[in-house]
């Protein structure tokens, strides 16, 4: 269910073509390939994860390595296809050893998913974890992240954001898979719903923390 104005596709492509060509942070200078994302966006939905890793630095692609194939059980449990959603990532260029953006990176690349988001007019955004998150909203402390998983907040332009687990978080913490998958089973039932979403308002309960 896309906004009522639907993805402006060649305001889409306009954006890639300047993320491809982008300079404005030190992480231009590593990359192999820019990753601006990819998806027609026609489901109405936004996902944003972290940065690209080696896979997607190599491809030009998003999430197309071990966390990409979680991403995919995620989506498949919503009953989403993957190309009718847009998945990108706050930063487009691969930190050096897949360290964490800094502030000061998602800053830079932050115009770039705003005008993403102001090209596809999405009904919502799903942030991919807590740099996913930190990108849309501004930084915020691992304790005060984890409460929120499964859950809605207010988002920029009045979008609202879904809170997720980043897939690749599964990958090195297996007791989190259910709650993942719960998150995303219920996701998918409330998009079918066509239900407006309030902040703060919950789907799936948060993973237990150790
Ligand atoms: N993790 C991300 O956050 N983004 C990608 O594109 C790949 C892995």
């Amino acid at each position: 269910m896309p906004g009522p104005l639907g993805p402006d596709l060649d305001a889409l492509a306009a954006t890639a073509g300047r993320v491809r060509s982008c300079a404005l942070c030190p992480l231009h200078a590593g990359r192999t390939n820019a990753v601006p994302g990819e998806g027609d966006g026609s489901s109405g939905i936004l996902l944003v994860g972290e940065a690209p890793g080696r896979n997607e630095d190599e491809t030009g692609r998003p999430f197309c390595g071990a966390a990409g194939k979680n991403l995919d059980l995620g989506l498949a449990a919503a009953g989403i296809a993957r190309p009718s959603v847009f998945v990108t990532s706050i930063v487009k260029c691969r930190p050096p050893e897949n360290r964490d953006p800094t502030p000061g990176e998602k800053a830079s690349c932050r115009p770039h998913l705003m005008a993403q988001a102001a090209a596809l007019r999405p009904r919502v955004i799903v942030a991919l974890g807590r740099h996913g998150l930190s990108g849309l909203l501004g930084d915020m402390a691992p304790a005060a992240f984890s409460r929120l998983p499964g859950s809605f907040v207010a988002g920029p332009d009045g979008i609202p954001v879904f809170v997720s687990l980043h897939p690749a978080a599964i990958i090195y913490r297996q007791k989190w898979k259910e709650a993942y998958l719960a998150h995303w089973r219920a996701f998918g039932e409330w998009h079918r719903s066509g239900a407006a979403a309030r902040p703060g308002m919950v789907l799936s309960p948060p993973p237990p923390q150790e």
